[in-house]
């Protein structure tokens, strides 16, 4: 039988984004496992798009078929769709919601979203006394030296990773304005895990060359595969979300695996489950491109307590009998080019 945690009996978690990857993932965590009331806000997928034909909004109700908790449907850049939110005094906030999608440029449209509603939120927060939880990313490095460590080489390359560098500055402000708040951000290197498909494009470079491998026997990469990142399995994030909740130090903190691994490493992974495939290597049409990420956890491991489980291989394992799943229903359609 399931071991169910009654620590958070009674207690009020709130996760914008959780009809998205990360929060999807948290919001089923904390349902396996935790006796707490979790309520997801997020604006869903609509009809709406970017200028780059992505979707404007990612969340997908099949990330949710099996949570049981209240779902409620907003915008986090509407004061109205927030005050719906005032009146449960939320204990904690896990603040996801955000335009994920590090190609759009529309400038103004990212930083309405990810910078001025994440001020609401925190607003919200020192009015409930709430602890805001909230995700960051390695966008903020850009293309600096690696190892990336928090307060060095923050020089973002996008509007995005500037977005993203802009709400831990306004971490700041507030932890010096409100000292009795209690906030973690978390600078989340690549993501890779369970409910990431409806990203489409935006998802993983593991599940795009996962299904690439599965469905054409070939897969492609940027000359000559040997670029860096620093990959983490949604479990590592999910477990970094939950130590911070416990967190005695407020402030920004990288979660990544501490090692940076190729393009060619992946490969190498699948191989091991998949058997043989070809690899294609294409010319690179992108002036920027990060070519070698890597999270400085030492700060992580020491006040979050967060010690990373999944190395690449052991996290590609893990992940591949859920892509076979997807590869099988068809779903993949959106993300291999044929
Ligand atoms: N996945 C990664 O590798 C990664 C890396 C670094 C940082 N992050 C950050 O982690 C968070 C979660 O990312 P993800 O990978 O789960 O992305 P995602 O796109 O799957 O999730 C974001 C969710 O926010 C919702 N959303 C977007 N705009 C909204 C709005 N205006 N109002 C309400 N909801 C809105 C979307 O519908 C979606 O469900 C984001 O803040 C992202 O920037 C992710």
């Amino acid at each position: 039988m399931q071991y169910i945690d009654d620590s958070l009996e009674g207690k009020k978690i709130l996760i914008t984004g959780g009809a998205g990857f990360i929060g999807s993932n948290l919001a089923l965590y904390f349902q396996k496992y935790h006796k707490a009331e979790v309520v997801i806000f997020d604006s869903f997928r609509s009809e709406k798009t970017f200028s780059n034909g992505h979707f404007k909004s990612l969340g997908h109700f099949k990330n949710l078929l099996d949570f049981k908790g209240e779902v409620i449907v907003g915008d986090i850049t509407s004061k109205e769709d927030l005050e719906r939110l005032e009146s449960f005094n939320f204990d904690y906030i896990f603040h996801q919601a955000a335009i994920s999608d590090t190609t759009v440029m529309n400038q103004e449209a990212v930083l309405r979203a990810n910078v001025n509603a994440y001020k609401d939120l925190l607003d919200l927060c020192v009015r409930s006394n709430a602890r805001m939880i909230y995700a960051s990313s390695a966008g903020v490095y850009g293309n600096s030296h690696a190892p990336n460590s928090i307060g060095d080489g923050e020089i973002p390359e996008n509007v995005y990773g500037f977005s993203k560098l802009m709400m831990d500055n306004l971490t700041q402000k507030y932890l010096q304005r409100y000292p009795e708040l209690k906030i973690v951000g978390l600078r989340y290197f690549n993501v890779y895990g369970e409910n990431e498909v409806h990203k489409g494009k935006t998802a993983s470079m593991i599940l795009q060359l996962s299904l690439q491998a599965l469905r054409q026997k070939k897969v492609r990469l940027f000359k000559m595969g040997e670029q860096k990142r620093d990959f983490v399995y949604i479990q590592d994030v999910v477990q970094a979300n939950v130590k911070a909740m416990e967190s005695k130090k407020s402030g920004v903190y990288n979660v990544g695996s501490g090692n940076a691994r190729s393009f060619n490493a992946i490969v190498a992974c699948l191989k091991m489950d998949l058997g043989e495939f070809a690899v294609e290597y294409i010319d690179n049409p992108y002036t920027f491109f990060q070519t070698h990420t890597e999270a400085n956890i030492v700060l992580t491991k020491e006040f979050l307590g967060y010690t990373p489980r999944f190395s690449l291989e052991v996290g590609v394992k893990n992940y591949l009998p859920s892509i076979k799943a997807i590869h099988a229903s068809g779903v993949w359609s959106e993300i291999v080019q044929e």
